[in-house]
């Protein structure tokens, strides 16, 4: 995206530093997210109750901004403000709003693996996005800060996509209807939807799930593919759960990601078995999901699947939530 589309979508007027209460300082929390909900890549997303990451930003009365701290990370992110997606995110948005002559020192908290398939690095950016926006007192629409999240997408794995921070950044669960120009709807969903979530401990760095993928595809697996986006939205809109579960089959890209993470059909075949109503891999994987229509189908699933990695000798994580319709919210 060019930095003048920022400009554009920017916005315009800013409250004064000492607005919400002349706040110094802020604690915001971000949420984990599943991207592509299996058929809809690029296009379709989610937000969960957990994990998610937090950031501590503080007005430091010095011009520029500073990372002072980064936990959670195993010391694999930069701690330079020049490389780090939330502080790159953070900058062009001071940048935009013409308040570079404010100063920040930010720390950040991973609370989820990287390279997780979870939306880690959205989650850290929209946290970040979401502190400074708040600090400032800005009550602008949230989908302001949207060009600046994709901004800190594209450094994380080379390409803008909306599907992680959007959900992170609004909740709930939304459609990317257009990219050029940007066009987000929030879509309904049960509220009785539940999702299961495993991370698999092998590494698959979004940037190259990406390269592997088709670059052309056939008309047929299209027709299916368009088929399956609409009926699974149409499955969100009627409360349908039952449309929804045969609508997430993905003939595009599942078939070339599969083969990254370990087992994966096989823990289908064994999440289908213990009443799950879909499948598939969260956003780039390697952590896969399962939508399930109540809470103790979704911890019998996540408790079989790491049984089952446990015995290939991969560790895992796991997590158990609704859909997230909060988005980020403020800790402190
Ligand atoms: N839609 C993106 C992809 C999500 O599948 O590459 C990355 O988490």
């Amino acid at each position: 995206m060019e930095d003048n589309k920022l400009q554009e979508l920017a916005p315009t007027t800013l409250a004064p530093l000492s607005g919400n209460g002349g706040r110094d300082s802020i604690h915001v929390f971000a949420p984990a997210t599943v991207a592509n909900v299996v058929c809809g890549f690029d296009v379709l997303g989610f937000a969960v109750d957990e994990p998610g990451d937090e950031v501590i930003m503080r007005l430091t009365g010095k011009p520029g901004i500073t990372l002072s701290k980064i936990t959670g990370d195993d010391g694999r992110l930069p701690l330079d403000p020049a490389k780090n997606t939330v502080s790159v995110s953070v900058q062009h948005y001071l940048q935009s709003v013409g308040r570079t002559d404010i100063g920040l020192d930010i720390e950040l908290h991973k609370k989820m693996p990287i390279g997780s398939g979870l939306g880690s690095s959205s989650a850290s950016t929209v946290a970040g996005l979401f502190a400074i926006k708040t600090l400032l007192g800005d009550d602008a629409d949230p989908i302001k800060l949207l060009p600046f999240a994709m901004k800190g997408e594209e450094m994380a794995c080379g390409h803008g996509h909306a599907d992680n921070v959007a959900p992170a950044l609004f909740g709930g669960f939304v459609l990317i209807r257009s990219y050029e120009p940007l066009d987000v709807v929030r879509l309904p969903h049960p509220k009785n939807l539940w999702c299961a979530i495993v991370f698999p401990d092998v590494d698959v760095p979004t940037r190259e799930a990406r390269q592997i993928i088709r670059k052309n595809i056939q008309m047929k697996d299209a027709v299916t593919q368009w088929g399956n986006i609409a009926g699974l939205v149409s499955g969100l809109f009627m409360q349908d759960i039952d449309l929804i579960g045969r609508s997430m089959k993905d003939v595009l890209v599942e078939p070339v990601r599969s083969m990254l993470i370990p087992d994966f059909y096989k823990m289908r075949e064994m999440a289908m078995e213990l009443g799950a109503v879909s499948f598939g891999i969260s956003g780039s994987g390697p952590s896969v999901f399962a939508f399930t229509k109540d809470e103790a189908t979704a911890r019998a699933i996540t408790q079989k699947l790491q049984q089952h990695l446990t015995g290939l000798k991969i560790g895992s994580n796991s997590y158990v939530s609704t859909i997230n319709d909060a988005g980020p919210k403020v800790l402190g």
